[in-house]
């Protein structure tokens, strides 16, 4: 299937990285949808933040900057966005019922042969196929953080996913200059975060332990393992919510080892999310 016009759903930390690669890379027609205007402005400051450092660095001009925010267009209206969508990526937050009621509505609008991929990290993929009338043309497309700069992308096979639409996909996600790989039974954590998120609590919990100061915490694993940045700032870039709503899923549906460490749902009760509330581990400025 040809796509042309992609929407994305959600202007946030995804949101903002998959329109903006959607846009730069691809050369798609990328419609951007969030529920207040605020959010939208800030996703749009985000993508304009990012291009103005590839012009700086003369990896882009001005000119081609202006072409890329011209094929973004923006949007409150969820009907809008996806009336003439041929695949829709939502990258909303990571909460169950309000994903299953923008699948429910985006499943009504949108044209019947466009695909419905989530960027979720830790909802089913399954469970939101169901809320559809075409599961057949939902799967999962999960890229990581930040989108702009980041090769992979998973993609999810639910239960009832058609193989031509993970053909689609697979394409599109090459077109967006992304290596891909195949998720074939819709598992909690799919691959990544199966293996990421015990490590980055594991961090959480020796820094709570007191067994390491956090930056030779941090250190340790740069080091030690050449990760590009310690387990704690990582998981201050990804955010403690998103991290403690992934670990619960895979000691829910997986197995109950994988249950967060107390110094991880601390972080979340003290609001301690990281970049997203400018303290985390770390402090975190605006850019
Ligand atoms: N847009 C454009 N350029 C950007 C950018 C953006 N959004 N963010 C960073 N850059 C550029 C910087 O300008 C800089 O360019 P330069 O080297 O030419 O000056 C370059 O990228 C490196 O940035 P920094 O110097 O700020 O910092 P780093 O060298 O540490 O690189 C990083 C930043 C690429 C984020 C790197 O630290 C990294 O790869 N970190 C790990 C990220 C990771 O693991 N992500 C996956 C998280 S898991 C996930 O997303 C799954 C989810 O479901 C939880």
């Amino acid at each position: 299937m040809d796509i042309r016009k992609i929407t994305v759903l959600g202007a946030g930390l995804m949101g903002h990285g998959i329109a903006q690669v959607a846009a730069q890379i691809g050369k798609y027609d990328v419609t951007m949808r969030d529920v207040e205007r605020r959010f939208i402005d800030n996703g749009m400051n985000m993508i304009k933040d990012s291009l103005e450092r590839f012009v700086k660095k003369s990896q882009m001009t001005e000119v081609e900057m202006n072409e890329i925010l011209a094929r973004i267009h923006t949007t409150l209206d969820l009907r809008e966005a996806v009336s003439d969508a041929d695949l829709i990526i939502e990258a909303i937050p990571e909460n169950v019922e309000l994903k299953r009621t923008t699948f429910k509505e985006a499943d009504a609008w949108a044209p019947p042969h466009a695909i419905i991929a989530s960027n979720t990290s830790s909802v089913s993929i399954t469970e939101l196929a169901s809320a559809t009338g075409r599961p057949e043309k939902v799967c999962g497309m999960h890229f990581f953080n930040p989108p702009q700069l980041m090769k992979l992308v998973e993609i999810i096979k639910g239960a009832k996913t058609s193989d031509e639409t993970i053909q689609t996909i697979t394409e599109t996600a090459h077109k967006l200059g992304k290596e891909t790989v195949l998720v074939k039974k819709d598992s909690p954590g799919f691959i990544v975060n199966r293996i990421l998120i015990p490590a980055l609590n594991e961090a959480a919990a020796l820094h709570w332990e007191g067994v390491a100061d956090r930056d030779d915490i941090d250190r340790a694993v740069k080091l030690g393992l050449n990760w590009p940045m310690g387990p704690l700032m990582l998981l201050d870039y990804i955010g403690a919510d998103t991290t403690l709503a992934i670990a619960e899923v895979l000691a829910k549906e997986i197995d109950p080892k994988f249950h967060a460490s107390p110094g991880l749902k601390q972080m979340v009760k003290a609001q301690l999310l990281g970049r997203k509330t400018g303290k985390g581990y770390y402090e975190w400025t605006q850019k």
